[in-house]
């Protein structure tokens, strides 16, 4: 019997809190090292302290017989991987754990000990030594590295329309700019922990991670098994920011030990080891030149990059990727180099390529309206495109120039005085700086189910992943209003491989994605026949879409003050105005928003993974030493959306998940000059770095 109930208001669009706050708030939540396994056993990581070598021994019989040991996996004794598997960079390396005696980087997993407890095992893990023979190793990274090679194609390919030489020849302002940015890592506040086991023919995890089917399919791949016969789930995610988008090393030797020791176990890897062996944005150094005519106009932009990568894995850290959409130049020339070094495979972090190359383009803006002595926000107003600069391709809705003119109007930027070094509290030198931006938008195929249940409620089934960007109340929401019932009829059933495949949680592109399958699944079921089940795999309805250039834009004010006796920057105020299509729910947009600005706060002036050397080493991994933004350096934020709609996806909506990220380092770095008349062009703006300054 159908109980159909029309919606009373539509749920998408309006603010709710999240479903599951309580939960989480109370405690209730279990996130994946939480849950609950009879005879579970502990597994310990092992990392190699040496940068590049071989493993000549490791002496096992030493902590074979202390406390609770149940035994030690490593290259002589593991099973064997399928060094094919991958993901869509292709095979990757970087998983092809304990197969061998080489050391590719420092912090690569050596062994595991598997014990009773985890504190037993960490204590045998610790008393585990590991004998080497060190090789040299080159961790040092520059533009000008002579093993750098351009990147593959995938994306971010090297461009040129026009004449740049010409053009900047022309110019009558030219301005260059070499920027870098330094090695990051992810930090999510879950330390990266999985739980495996075997049922049967059937392996089972428990995996803190983005995106539990795709994950499943590449352990599948790694383990030999065929697909069907993996299953990975993931309730409760403490945040990923990219470093779970990977089948993380905690996966891999937790299968691994359950396999030789026919027990479940589990394995979660220390601060130090997330830090070490996780995933970490790569270093980049990039030069832009800029020529503009005299009122501003571009008339080229060349912009060349190179970013770290490690020879056992493809990554492409997509840095150019921005500078062939976001202005309008008859000449823009891009290329992007990747250096092979002897360290961990780069991966995926907070709006990967963008958030880089964004700090460097826009503070090559910036450096542009200085010598123009324009207004940045009318230099940035002069060169919006028609259409795609690159590609000619319409936009399929573009507003930039809201953004800039409603953030200008809120922050209060006309009455600013464009001249640096000119406003002072009393010791405090203060400066205002903007930055514009956008992140790519799109959906992914993905599976979705829906059941008419005879209580009148649906369940509603998509292997989801909820990183706590509020992932469940959103589908929630958007199903809702695709089936014309309340929020409170939508039984919503996320984070399972089982529930067949989808797009992980990633890319900007998980809600658009996963609301793709349950639109489609809705329309199904209200249709003809009227259906009690459906079942939708969108990827049958790929190409469906005009070729257009999708983006979500933002524009991003920050005002700083700079104390030039102690070198300390402080943000004093940052508001960002964004256009990401549909808002599902103000709240919770807001939130990743304001997020990803306190991610690019902490990008400009704290996050730095310091490598020796030497030793080839990181020097900081932990929170001690590697600083990221904590309450007391975060000040008011304020976000603003305007009215922006994206026609080619379902609801109208391009995602929030990166767009906060990108553009708040150039912004803080451009008020940071405006304060004090010096340019960082290397991030973070440390203290050392303003006093010398
Ligand atoms: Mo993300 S950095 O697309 O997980």
């Amino acid at each position: 019997m159908s109980t159909y109930t029309p919606p009373t208001t539509a749920a998408v669009g309006t603010a709710r809190p999240r479903v599951e706050g309580r939960a989480k708030v109370t405690g209730r939540a279990r996130y994946s090292a939480d849950e609950p396994v009879p005879g579970l056993a502990h597994g310990a990581v092992v990392l190699s302290t040496v940068t590049r070598g071989r493993i000549l021994d490791l002496d096992v019989a030493a902590v074979q017989d202390l406390p609770g040991v149940l035994g030690v996996i490593d290259h002589r004794n593991a099973p064997q991987l399928n060094p094919q598997a991958g993901h869509f960079f292709g095979p990757d390396g970087g998983l092809f754990l304990l197969q061998n005696d080489v050391i590719p980087h420092a912090g690569r997993p050596v062994a595991l000990v598997v014990a009773q407890t985890p504190e037993q095992a960490r204590a045998a893990a610790e008393a585990l030594r590991v004998l080497y023979e060190a090789q040299p190793h080159d961790t040092g990274f520059s533009l000008a590295h002579p093993a750098g090679r351009t990147a593959s194609a995938l994306f971010d390919g090297p461009v040129e329309i026009g004449d740049v030489d010409a053009e900047l020849a022309a110019s009558a302002v030219q301005v260059t700019g070499r920027y870098g940015t330094p090695e990051e890592h992810c930090s999510a506040m879950e330390p990266h922990s999985a739980t495996a086991w075997w049922e049967g023919e059937r392996l089972q995890a428990i995996d803190s991670n983005q995106g539990p089917y795709q994950i499943a399919v590449t352990l599948a791949a790694l383990f030999n098994l065929p697909p069907e016969r993996v299953r990975i789930r993931v309730e409760h995610v403490g945040g990923g920011f990219g470093s779970k988008g990977m089948c993380g090393p905690q996966l891999i030797l937790a299968v691994m030990a359950a396999t030789m020791f026919e027990r479940p176990v589990r394995v979660t890897l220390t601060r130090e080891q997330v830090f070490l062996a996780t995933a970490h944005r790569p270093a980049t150094d990039q030069v832009i030149r800029i020529g503009a005519d005299a009122d501003g106009r571009l008339r080229a932009i060349d912009h060349e990059a190179a970013f770290e990568v490690s020879p056992l894995a493809d990554y492409i850290e997509a840095c150019t990727e921005l500078t062939k959409t976001l202005y309008a130049a008859p000449a823009i020339r891009t290329r992007l180099t990747a250096v092979p070094l002897d360290i961990l495979p780069p991966y995926s972090m907070r709006a990967p390529g963008t958030a880089p190359g964004s700090f460097a383009l826009e503070s090559a803006m910036d450096e542009l309206a200085e010598r123009l002595e324009l207004d940045p926000l009318e230099l940035r107003l002069r060169n919006e495109p028609v259409v795609g600069p690159v590609t000619g391709l319409p936009f399929s809705s573009r507003n930039l120039v809201a953004c800039l003119r409603l953030g200008a109007r809120r922050f209060g930027w006309a009455d600013r005085d464009h001249r640096p070094r000119l406003r002072r509290e009393g010791a405090l030198l203060v400066g205002t700086g903007l930055a514009a931006t956008s992140f790519s938008a799109g959906a992914f195929p993905s599976t979705a189910s829906i059941t008419a249940e005879p209580d009148g409620t649906f369940t509603v089934v998509v292997a989801a992943a909820d990183l706590g960007t509020g992932a469940r109340t959103a589908l929630a929401a958007i199903a809702a209003d695709a089936l014309e019932v309340g929020v409170e009829q939508i039984r919503l059933r996320i984070s399972d491989s089982d529930l067949g495949p989808a797009w992980s949680a990633g890319g900007s592109r998980g809600t658009a994605s996963w609301a793709w399958a349950i639109t489609e699944a809705a329309a199904r079921m209200r249709g003809p026949g009227r259906p009690a089940t459906v079942t939708v795999d969108t990827s049958a309805l790929l190409g469906e879409l005009p070729s257009m250039e999708r983006h979500a834009y933002s524009a991003v004010f920050a005002e700083v003050t700079a104390d030039p006796a102690t070198g300390e920057v402080r943000v004093r105020r940052l508001l960002g105005v964004f256009a990401v299509g549909r808002v599902v729910n103000p709240l919770m947009a807001r939130s990743q928003v304001v997020g990803g600005m306190i991610g690019g706060l902490s990008m400009a002036l704290h996050e730095e993974g310091v490598r020796d050397p030497v030793s080839g080493r990181h020097v900081n991994p932990d929170f001690a030493g590697y600083h990221i933004a904590a309450h007391a350096d975060v000040p008011g934020i304020e976000a603003e959306f305007v009215p922006d709609h994206e026609p080619g996806l379902p609801m109208g909506i391009k995602g929030v998940g990166e767009i906060g990220n990108v553009g708040t380092a150039a912004a803080i770095a451009n008020a940071v000059w405006h304060a004090t008349g010096v340019r960082h062009r290397q991030l973070p703006i440390r203290l050392d770095r303003v006093l010398e300054g």
